[in-house]
């Protein structure tokens, strides 16, 4: 059943490629060509006028919100918020009428998110659900359901369906771009293109399976690992750390990287690898400095870095051109470090101690 993995975890991730396929598969039918989210019932009307878009989500399915928030405010000019779905609240001075609550969950389970997602229904806000799993509570419960059709996961980890998550809310942003009259014409053409290479790219990170195995393993004994990128690379670092943390039970923490020297930085020794995110959507440049920082301070630094942005760390792997695709291309390079990691220690990956892979209380 796990298809010649050793772990769920392991054939999820390398089951991206298909994932992600299917989730463009009828949505994305050329590069010039509009998305196609016929699926989606909300009026062009309403899409037209609303101003804020809030994203409530838990755990990677938050952080996937994060991703998508700069790609909405990027592309479709509307103001976005994530707040973490346990702590939701409408806000003041917002008009229902002109809000949209998203809430994104690979469950369509988790309790914290229905329960954002019912708050905002009883005071007269439309809902929408984006979620894997047909029939669930949030896709009976919402107004509307987008579905990432990334098939079962089974693995406590989420993998395949964070990168599916961002790339159907790509796809709504542009969706909302259009509609309102903001899409540049270049701007779409080039999302569209780097999405549906992306299947390929991930491909490409996931050939290197063992090279990334024999990083991590060189790494695993490292006291805390510190993972950084600005921008999408914020979201990514936070999954990235979120991901090790989970699975290898090592401390991990991802930030912002222009954070690190307002406190982290003090916690940065030899003995803490550094996972720095430098590609396009990412501020490169700036994140370089931070990386300078660190290595001040003895620590290892591992890039997951495009072209122009390698030279002079002690791992580096390539992430090809893929614009604000990047990031997610690299948060693969994250998945399988995390995983080697904590293979290489024992862990019991797909069923981590403490955690369930569909939390249903609040
Ligand atoms: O099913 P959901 O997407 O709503 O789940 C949200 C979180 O519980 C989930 O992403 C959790 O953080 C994962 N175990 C992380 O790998």
């Amino acid at each position: 059943e796990k298809g010649g993995y050793d772990h769920y975890m392991l054939k999820e991730i390398h089951e991206q490629p298909t994932a992600l396929r299917q989730a463009i598969a009828g949505r994305i039918n050329g590069i010039e060509e509009g998305v196609d989210l016929s699926d989606l019932s909300l009026s062009e009307e309403f899409l037209a006028s609303i101003d804020e878009i809030q994203f409530v989500a838990c755990g990677t399915s938050y952080h996937a919100c994060l991703y998508a928030k700069q790609l909405i405010e990027e592309f479709a000019d509307v103001r976005a918020t994530v707040e973490f779905a346990s702590e939701y609240s409408i806000g003041s001075g917002r008009d229902p009428e002109r809000t949209l609550v998203v809430g994104v969950s690979q469950s369509g389970e988790t309790a914290d998110t229905l329960r954002a997602l019912r708050m905002a229904h009883r005071v007269g806000i439309r809902t929408l659900g984006v979620t894997n799993t047909v029939g669930s509570t949030m896709a009976r419960e919402c107004d509307d359901a987008l579905y990432i059709r990334a098939g079962p996961e089974i693995g406590v980890a989420a993998t395949k369906t964070f990168a599916s998550q961002i790339i159907v809310l790509a796809m709504f942003a542009l969706t909302v771009a259009e509609t309102r009259g903001e899409l540049d014409v270049t701007a779409g053409r080039e999302l569209r293109r780097n999405l549906q290479g992306l299947p390929g790219a991930v491909q490409g990170v996931l050939n290197q399976n063992e090279d990334i195995k024999a990083v991590a393993e060189a790494y695993a004994d490292g006291e805390a690992f510190f993972f950084i990128g600005r921008r999408l690379g914020g979201p990514v670092s936070l999954e990235g750390a979120l991901k090790l943390k989970e699975i290898s039970y090592d401390h991990a923490e991802g930030f912002p990287a222009g954070e690190l020297k307002h406190g982290p930085l003090a916690l940065v020794t030899e003995e803490t690898p550094v996972l720095a995110i430098l590609t396009d959507g990412t501020r490169p440049e700036e994140t370089q400095n931070n990386v300078k920082e660190v290595q001040a301070r003895g620590a290892p630094v591992i890039a997951i870095a495009a072209d122009g942005y390698r030279g002079g760390h002690d791992v580096e792997f390539e992430v090809p051109d893929l614009g604000l695709l990047e990031p997610l291309v690299a948060n693969v390079y994250l998945q399988l470090f995390a995983y080697h990691v904590a293979n290489s220690k024992g862990r019991a990956i797909d069923k981590p101690r403490n955690l369930a892979k569909s939390v249903t209380v609040e």
